[in-house]
């Protein structure tokens, strides 16, 4: 389990330090408040600095034969344009500021492919079981309240032998860039993620099998993980 730098009110260890041994906790107002202020200038920092990622998500999806994508966390629809078009995309978010940019993008584009753009938490996605051929999140593992309770609602409006595709930063297992991911730990609520966030905390006791799993760019940070849904 992670040890954290933790803030001034939690307690000291037996040699003086504080100690946190969660990963950073995030909550809904918090994230919805770091999204408002994100909003205005996501595309021009994070468009291009996520886009590697997001690119190769994406191209794993348009190379499967599957129909119907939900995308969680679409955020300002930066990836809509790259699905293909016979494609059925669903896109939630729970920031109004970062959909109402999705919204624009799929009118400028004229994202026929597009079928709806939803407020709704990924954690309580409203859709039923079984409802979508591929369930995506792109750099949102790291940010929602509740990371499990975000893999197990993807499995369960996946479609058995469906596929779920993750692209996230999940925590260095050691070295130099754990060492700087537990220290920007205590900087979550500013960041709007969680730096402190592994990936076997993510996948721990869900139902999926892992069938592709490498690093991309910049420098390797980021994850994608191919998951088959089993049910
Ligand atoms: C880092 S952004 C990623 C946006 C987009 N996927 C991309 O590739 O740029 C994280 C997004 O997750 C959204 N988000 C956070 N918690 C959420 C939740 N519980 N349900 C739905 N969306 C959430 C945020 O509002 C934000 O738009």
């Amino acid at each position: 389990m992670p040890v954290t730098p933790a803030p001034r009110h939690l307690p000291k260890g037996s040699n003086g330090a504080r100690y946190r041994t969660e990963p950073a906790k995030m909550d809904y107002a918090t994230v919805r408040r770091a999204y408002r202020r994100h909003a205005p200038y996501y595309d021009a920092v994070f468009g291009a600095f996520l886009g590697r990622g997001r690119r190769v998500a994406i191209d794993t999806i348009n190379r499967l034969s599957q129909r119907r994508i939900l995308e969680v966390g679409v955020g300002t629809g930066v990836s809509l344009p790259r699905y293909r078009r016979d494609l059925q995309i669903v896109g939630i978010d729970i920031s109004p500021e970062m959909l109402a940019k999705a919204r624009r993008r799929v009118e400028e584009h004229g994202l026929a492919n597009v079928e709806a753009i939803h407020e709704m938490d990924a954690e309580n996605i409203t859709f039923a079981d079984s409802s979508f051929d591929v369930v995506a999140a792109m750099y949102v593992a790291s940010v929602v309240p509740n990371p499990p309770k975000l893999l197990s609602e993807m499995i369960r409006v996946c479609k058995p032998g469906g596929d779920l595709i993750v692209v996230n930063h999940f925590m260095a297992e050691g070295g130099i860039r754990a060492a700087v991911e537990r220290r920007l730990a205590p900087l979550s609520d500013i960041l709007g993620w969680r730096p402190d966030f592994g990936l076997a905390a993510f996948v721990d006791g869900h139902k999926a099998h892992v069938i592709e799993h490498r690093h991309t760019d910049p420098f390797g940070m980021f994850t994608l993980v191919h998951f088959r849904c089993v049910k």
